[in-house]
């Protein structure tokens, strides 16, 4: 009897909850509403259904069929289709190794939340100032980040990131109906400011979901469509290696198409509830001046969600940050995963003694990003409008410039040297039909290569010289 590959996945089920897991994290709950709200709701909300649509569908399909294909990880697969191309293999290594310097700090931020609800004092989380004073202090978010890497090292030095799929499972369709549960209720909220004014959340759902074209400029719209392509890249874990390493694990017979349209309408999915939840309560409690506010936005919105909710708010509190934070660990894993394999392969060394090297490293580097918010403070305007601290700015070095520089390569690759036929050929290689095909071959000879091209030259501030 053939034995199976140790990692290979069980069925397509295994596949999609697998990548979901790495696909669903702080991205969709944490990135996308702060970055919706900012970009003024329903211009951004739009953008990104259609670049799912589009772009994030031609970017998965050629991750996972490049590694179902050549069964091989990132590191490899480009060298092993052209040996020229060997060097994008390890480009897409450093996108998961500069996400890894900020995502346990923010899986840290979710970690202290959670102890907030767990100790019972949630109604001081929900007080104004509350999320600036935490990141600010000296300790406190250091100790939070470093317990969350611990996590995420034990389960990738134990090897058992097969064990913890299991709880997807169960803590993904949780998550949804959690999100879906305190969206409907914060549409209910209502708020009256000193002056009269009352807001509610009807009007703050009007918000998320009307576009609003004032003072929509070309460059505007350049800035808001950079912001929802660096979204897309990182909530569907994209173009950085690791879908071509979990692509390589899946079996011949899997329906790739159908496998990877739910991922797609999944991640989209929790993404659009989770705003709906945040928005619209953003909206009441601040007003349109509130929505700006950032990377803080969840921290700062939901708790008073919670506190509005009277008895039952903690102990939803509690529920919702043990999930997110659940969620959070499934993305986490996959990437320390990918470092971890990568160096494991390029330094010949056993697993335990590489993620132990590796945890301490990121444990040093998201240090400094910590610190970003007291001893290293900067303000420092990037091209896409936002005023960014350390942790901005690697989110930004990450996801805005290098990830449309790689899609460029790789669609170029795929596009005019490899030929679309061959990954077309690997979607249809379990007998099922590749229904986007026409579209994928389009967008990944034309479409995809030009505003990959544009969008880099942006995020590298270079129209910015113009205006
Ligand atoms: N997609 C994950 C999220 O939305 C983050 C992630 C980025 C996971 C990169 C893996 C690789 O949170």
């Amino acid at each position: 009897m053939e034995t199976k590959r140790k990692s290979s996945f069980t069925g397509s089920l295994g596949f999609v909850l697998a990548a979901a897991g790495s696909a669903v994290g702080v991205g969709n709950i944490w990135r996308f509403p702060y970055l919706a709200a900012k970009d003024g709701g329903g211009l951004f909300l739009i953008i990104y259904l259609v670049l799912v649509l589009t772009f994030g569908f031609t970017l998965l399909v050629t991750d996972v069929a490049i590694g179902r294909r050549t069964k091989t990880n990132a590191l490899h697969a480009f060298g092993n289709i052209n040996k020229k191309w060997t060097f994008l293999g390890y480009v897409t290594f450093l996108v998961p190794a500069i996400i890894m310097t900020y995502y346990s700090v923010i899986g840290g931020w979710i970690l202290k939340y959670l102890s907030v609800y767990l100790i019972g004092s949630g109604t001081e989380a929900a007080g104004d100032g509350y999320f600036t004073s935490f990141i600010t202090s000296p300790v406190s978010p250091i100790f939070f980040m470093l317990v969350f890497l611990a996590f995420t090292a034990f389960i990738v030095y134990r090897g058992v990131e097969k064990g913890i799929e299991k709880f997807a499972r169960i803590v993904m369709p949780g998550l949804l109906l959690m999100i879906i549960g305190i969206g409907l209720f914060s549409l209910t909220l209502k708020f009256r400011e000193a002056d009269g004014t009352i807001r509610t959340g009807l009007q703050g759902l009007a918000v998320y979901l009307i576009p609003n074209f004032d003072g929509i400029t070309p460059a505007r719209f350049l800035e808001i469509l950079l912001d929802a392509m660096s979204q897309l890249f990182f909530s569907l874990s994209v173009s950085m290696g690791i879908m071509i390493t979990y692509g390589s694990y899946v079996d011949k017979e899997v329906n790739l198409n159908r496998s990877l349209s739910h991922i797609e309408i999944f991640d989209t999915a929790v993404a659009f509830l989770a705003g709906m939840m945040i928005i619209p309560a953003v909206y009441v409690f601040f007003g349109t001046e509130g929505m700006a506010s950032g990377p803080s936005l969840m921290f700062v919105s939901l708790p008073k969600v919670f506190e509005a909710m009277g008895p039952m708010g903690p102990f939803l509190g509690l529920a919702f940050f043990l999930m997110v934070l659940f969620a959070a660990l499934t993305s986490s894993v996959s990437i320390m995963e990918t470092l971890t394999a990568n160096c494991m392969d390029i330094f010949h060394s056993a697993r335990k003694k590489t993620s132990l090297v590796i945890c301490l490293i990121f444990a040093a580097a998201s240090v400094v990003i910590c610190l970003g918010y007291n001893i290293f403070y900067f303000e420092l305007t990037l091209p896409n409008g936002a005023t960014a601290q350390l942790l901005d700015l690697m989110d930004y070095i990450s996801n805005s410039f290098l990830m449309p520089f790689i899609s460029l390569l790789t669609c170029v690759f795929v596009g005019w040297i490899v030929g679309p036929k061959w990954i077309c050929e690997e979607m249809e290689a379990s007998g099922h039909p590749f229904s986007r095909k026409k579209m994928y071959v389009f967008m990944i000879k034309y479409v995809t290569p030009v505003i990959m091209a544009v969008l880099f030259l942006q995020s590298a501030g270079v129209f910015n010289m113009f205006s």
